[in-house]
């Protein structure tokens, strides 16, 4: 199965940084069929960016849309509005969740958005670092999970891609803990489990999952190596080119 390493620049670089970080990156990197390397950067520098980029060595993600194609949403962005400039869009980051009051349903709509207009879902799920010690990581995870895709058809599930990111392995740099590769492992192996009960299992095993929190050039081998882990969600360590190429690398001698 193709492998992902997706980097979300979240809320940095001005329009020019990141069209000089961006040259950088396809300076040095080779096109490759089973490795999809993709960028998120702020919206503002979508439009740009999708004339400048190679979409055989780098696609562009939204890092978020509202699930109404048009209409009076004072600052918002459609995924009618990006189709056509981007491939993929992040939907669900526990960021928009927890920071921007992001609810279910308006996940599972945006979800059904990117679909209809032709824009591959990142869907994030995540569980708090209150409800992973209350041990409730399973039961919200299969709320998530099975609430975002709840819009999407069958024939549809193809064409979407699942991201883990437990919200308290996020920015281990301002105190967050990273996730034990075995504890990620067990998370994994029930999400599979969910989507084959749910699903059957040649859809369940279809479907890429990322793996994000923390991801770096020290530990993104031991996350891709976990077994149903199909690529990476990289926050911090996808602004730096050295650290973004480096896990791009170990993605690929994995693969081989
Ligand atoms: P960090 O890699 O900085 O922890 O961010 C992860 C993330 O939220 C990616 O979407």
């Amino acid at each position: 199965m193709k492998s992902y390493i997706v980097g979300n620049w979240k809320m940095n670089f001005s329009v020019g940084e990141s069209s000089v970080y961006l040259h950088k990156l396809l300076q040095r990197l080779r096109g490759s069929r089973s490795l999809e390397v993709v960028v998120a950067p702020s919206s503002i520098a979508l439009q740009p960016l999708s004339l400048q980029t190679d979409r055989k060595k780098i696609r562009l993600a939204a890092q978020t849309a509202n699930s109404h194609d048009f209409g009076a949403y004072t600052g918002e962005i459609s995924c009618t509005q990006l189709r056509g400039l981007v491939d993929y869009c992040i939907i669900g980051h526990s960021e928009r969740r927890q920071l921007f009051h992001l609810t279910d349903k308006d996940v599972r709509a945006t979800v059904a958005a990117a679909l209809r207009n032709q824009i591959t879902p990142i869907l994030c799920l995540g569980e708090t670092a209150a409800e992973h010690t209350f041990g409730e990581t399973h039961d919200v995870l299969r709320d998530q999970l099975l609430g975002g895709l709840s819009e999407v058809s069958t024939e549809d599930l193809s064409r979407v891609i699942i991201a883990y990111e437990p919200v308290w392995a996020i920015s281990t740099t301002t105190g967050a803990h990273l996730a034990a590769p075995e504890e990620v492992a067990a998370t994994i192996k029930y999400l599979r489990q969910l989507l084959t009960d749910t699903y059957g299992a040649d859809t369940a095993e279809a479907l890429p999952i990322l793996y994000g929190g923390s991801v770096n050039p020290s530990n993104a081998g031991a996350y891709l190596t976990i077994p149903g882990v199909n690529g990476l969600l990289v926050g911090s360590a996808s602004l730096i080119a050295d650290q973004f190429l480096e896990i791009i690398e170990i993605a690929k001698r994995v693969q081989d």
